[in-house]
Parts: structure tokens; sequence; C-alpha cells
């Protein structure tokens, strides 16, 4: 069966799928590094260039995370408003969040001009508008907030979009590309001089030491150093409360007038962001949003018709073409944390990057490799993951966390919906329960049933279904099963088990 997630991302489906070798055994290197996402990949790159011997490990394909889901703008426009980064960080902070997005594009433009990468690779403008004059307010404050950062922002009237609104926040130099064929090409140059790329290789435990050791189902990798990459750390508790997932949804339409290619963001919450691609020369739109806090919404399918709506609203599109969506992961102070990882000596994160980690992964490249090759960063302070920032984002921290500790009681508590197995139709998951134990059930397209433990293998949250994606997916700290219980998402690293069917 295929209990794969639903929907492929416009960059999976106009790129060959890759097939690297997993792990055959015990290996020894200099780094390893877990996760071919954008992170992982170009901190192997960097490193390999600067003559380290890495293996990268990648628990399912590389770019099948939250890289391969991405709408892949890259932008200094961050997440967390610069207002918000002058008044937490201050000044110097909030300049060097603005540098360090700056140098991170530079960065991948480097790479696609000196190794002659075909991944359409161009700089646009980016705004984010203002549709309502409260909006407006606010983006005037953001104008000179990004201005005093460092930004070429300006407030501008005249916004090259198909619909009325009151004004933009214009930032130059922004850029797009096709993600998947700029990191293929990276991908592809990591194997060989002692370098490894190992895919279907799942890290199953890591031990900080000299050496350390990478624990996998196909062998144990000894190394220096270990970075993890994989979108939220494998660790237990240290970082998890610092960090809150969220699901966000994407559509592509291809464009049937015109649009000037650009960024475009509005200034909701949660907000849309929009952007233009020529890919096998069709012209596209790619607009995302209707962002939530994951298993938080019961219908995951109304979401995607809520941002079709958005879409054929307001651009000249027929066909949506596309559908696909992922999770983004909410750092607690606004910031992502990159650096050696809490408490250990030669273990690094990257994480935290929200919806700006097409930057942030690279920036987490370049800052991890210069980290373990010693060289001065001038990003690290800033990012550094144990750092503790105690009044920014606070009120976020304590209704999070309070959120997470309400989930893995409440759900514990509650009597499911009275539900029968005779109730679950195909292609749907519910939670039953049997003999006072509950267990999730899906049942397969062709009729077939499964039941699954729905207590997830991380720290023991419940699952909720995803009907939209078809998944188990974990409130707390974002892990993600397929309907038969088999890992998707980290931090969870073990399988659903399975439990027996009801009888009825
Ligand atoms: C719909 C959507 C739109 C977005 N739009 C933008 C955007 O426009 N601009 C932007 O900058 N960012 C955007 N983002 C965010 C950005 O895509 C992500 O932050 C970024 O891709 C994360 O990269 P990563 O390398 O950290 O993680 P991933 O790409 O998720 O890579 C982590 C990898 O680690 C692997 N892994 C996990 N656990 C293990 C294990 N135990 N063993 C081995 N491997 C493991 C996973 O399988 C995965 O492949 C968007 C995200 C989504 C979902
Ligand atoms: S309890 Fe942490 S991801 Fe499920």
């Amino acid at each position: 069966m295929n209990d794969e997630r639903q929907h492929k991302s416009l960059w999976t489906v106009t790129t060959p799928p890759r097939d690297f070798p997993s792990l055959p055994g015990d290996l020894e290197v200099e780094v390893a590094i877990i996760g071919g996402g954008i992170a992982g990949l170009t901190a192997a790159w960097l490193l390999k260039r600067a003559g380290k011997k890495v293996a990268v490990l990648e628990m399912h394909r590389v770019l099948s995370g939250q890289t391969g889901q991405t709408t892949a703008h890259l932008t200094e426009l961050l997440d967390t408003p610069y207002t918000t980064l002058l008044k937490d960080f201050g000044e110097k902070g909030a300049h060097l969040a603005a540098s360090s997005s700056r140098a991170a594009i530079e960065q991948i433009a480097s790479l696609v001009e000196t190794l002659a990468i075909d991944c359409g690779f161009t700089r646009v403008p980016g705004y984010r508008y203002a549709e309502t004059e409260a909006e407006l307010r606010e983006l005037l404050h953001e104008v000179s907030a990004a201005r005093q950062a460092g930004l070429l922002a300006t407030f501008t009237k005249e916004v090259p979009l198909p619909f009325p609104v009151k004004g933009a926040l214009r930032v130059e130099d922004q850029a797009v590309f096709h993600p998947r064929q700029y990191l293929l090409a990276l991908a592809d140059r990591i194997p060989g001089d002692g370098c490894h790329l190992f895919e279907n290789t799942k890290v199953v435990d890591i031990h900080d030491g000299t050496p350390c050791r990478v624990v996998t189902e196909g062998g144990t990798v000894t190394a220096q150093a270990v970075v993890e990459a994989t979108t939220t750390p494998l660790n237990r508790v240290a970082m998890h409360t610092k960090l809150y997932p969220y699901r966000t949804y994407s559509v592509a339409a291809p464009l049937e007038g015109p649009l000037e290619p650009g960024q475009y963001y509005d200034s909701r919450d949660p907000y849309h962001y929009i952007r233009t691609q020529q890919v096998d020369g069709v012209p596209y739109v790619i607009v995302g949003g209707e962002d939530h806090k994951v298993g938080s919404e019961e219908d995951t399918t109304s979401c995607f018709a809520a941002l079709e709506a958005y879409t054929r609203d307001r651009f000249p599109v027929r066909r949506i073409t596309h559908r696909w969506s992922g999770q983004v992961i909410e750092p607690a102070d606004g910031l992502p944390y990159i650096g050696r990882n809490v408490g250990s000596r030669h273990v690094y994160v990257a994480t935290g990057f929200s919806g700006t980690g097409m930057t942030f992964g690279t920036l987490a490249g370049m800052v991890v490799s210069d980290l373990i090759l010693g060289n001065e960063n001038p990003y690290a302070a800033l990012y550094d993951a144990g750092r503790v920032k105690p009044k920014a984002g606070a009120r976020d921290f304590i209704q999070e966390n309070a959120e997470v500790a309400f989930r893995f009681v409440a759900d514990r508590l509650s009597k499911p919906d009275g539900h029968h197995l005779a109730d679950v139709a195909p292609g749907e998951g519910k939670i039953l329960e049997v003999d006072g134990r509950k267990v999730a059930v899906y049942r397969e397209e062709d009729g077939t049933p499964h039941a699954v433990s729905p207590v997830c293998t991380h720290l023991g949250c419940h699952v909720h279904w995803n009907n939209a994606e078809r998944s188990w997916d974990c409130p707390c700290h974002g892990g993600r099963f397929s309907p038969t219980g088999r890992v998707l998402n980290g931090p969870a690293v073990k399988d659903l088990p399975s439990r027996k069917l009801p009888v009825k």
C-alpha cells in the first residue's frame, strides 16, 4: 500500500528522484550529518569543500522533509517583524539577523554560479502589503524598523498585484529558485573523496564523546562531530520546550494572465505568502498560508479549500495543479537555534527556522561548518542554541508549553467519540476504544483496517488524524507517522506499535 504523504510539491514532481545507497555497516568519518534537507546538505557541502570527510545520514530520501515541501522564497523579510527584533535583540541583533539572511542569499547565489547549477535562480523584489488601514499603520512602523536593521526597504503605493492594496513595504534584491534542482546538485557532489550520502538510514541514537557515536539501524557511525539537521532535534526534552510546530499549506497554479515576478506577503495573521516561478517553461503563481498548530485542525482538507479560494479570488488562474503541505518550527524568542547543542561538546543543532528555512537552513550550514572548522563566524553568537532570552516570546512560551501539557493530559482522558470499526471509512483514520484502551485505526481504500497505538513514541502525547495528508500527527512536538504507524517526521524515531483491531 502507499502510506506516504498524499500531496507532492511542484519541486518534487518536476525533478527526477535520486537513489543513494543506505549505510551498509559501521563507518568512521570526521563529521556525521543527520538529515538530507537544506541545512544538512549545505553543511555537508561546505565541510567537504574545506577538506573534511563527512557522511550524510537521511532516514527517507534526500529532500523528502520540509525542504521538499517548501515554497522557497529567499528573503530578508523574516517571520519575526523587525520591530520585534529591535525590541528583543537590540539594534545590533536586528542588524545581524538582516545581514545573515543577506549572507545566506549570497551564499546560494555564489554556489549557483560557481557550480553552474541550473535552478532558475532569479533576483526579484519582495513586497509585504497592507489591505486595511490598521495593517497599513503597522506596516509603516515595520518599514522604518527594517531600514534601521539595514534592509534596502521603502514604502510604496505602486504594488504590481492584480487587486487593490493600501501600500507595501518593498525590499530589493530578494530571490526565488527551484529548491530541488539547486539541492540535488549539491547532493550529487557529496559522495566521493571519503565522503558519503546515505538514504533510508534512520538514526536512532546519538552519543556525544570523543569520538561521537551515531547509531543507525544499519550500523554505527563514529565521528569527531555530529550535526543534527533534522528540522527538529532528536534529543528528548531540552530543546523542545523552545520549539513550536505549525502546519502550513501551499498550492501552485499556471498563470493565465500577467503577474510581475516577485515575492508578495499579506499582513494577516497567519499571513499568506505568494511568489512566481517559471518551471519547464510554465509561469506559475505559488500561494501558501492557512497555518495552524499541528494537530489542532480537525479537517485539514478545509485548509487547502480556503487557500484555493484565496488564490482563485486574487490571481489570474483557472486550474490549481499542485497542492502540498508541511511543517514549520517556530522558535520561542523569534530566531533559530544554530550551534552546539545544550550540554553537548561535539553535537550541533540547527532548528527553529520558522517560514524562512531556506535562508536559515543555508545559514545553519555556514555557521555550523565554521564552528566545526574552528573559523570565526559573525552570526554564531546571535543564533547560539543555548541562549536564554527570558522576556522575548515569554507569553508564547507559557501558552505553547501549557498547550503541550494540556494535550498530554486531555487527549489521554478524553473519551473517543463512540465510533466503531465500521464507522472508519476507506482512506480515513479514527481513534477508537478497545477494552478500555485507545487505538488509532486506519482503513485502506480497499477496506483493509490497521490498528496502532496512538501514543507518540517521542514523549507520549496522543497523535491526531490529518485527513489531507493521511498521517497521524503529534500536536506536542510535530512528530508524524504514516497511517500504519511508520515514522515520517522526527523527533520520534520509533514507529507506533501495532495493536489488536477492535472486533466491531
Ligand atoms: C509549505 C512550506 C512553505 C515554506 N516556505 C518557505 C519559504 O518560502 N522560504 C523559506 O525560507 N522557508 C520556507 N519554508 C521553511 C523551510 O522549507 C524549512 O524551514 C526548511 O526546508 C527546513 O530545512 P531542514 O534542512 O532544517 O529540514 P528538512 O528539510 O525537514 O530536513 C531534515 C531531514 O532530516 C531527516 N531526518 C529526521 N529525523 C531523522 C533521523 N532520525 N535519522 C535520519 N534522518 C532524519 C528527515 O527525513 C529530513 O529529510 C516552508 C516550509 C513549508 C512546509
Ligand atoms: S510527544 Fe513529542 S513529538 Fe510526539
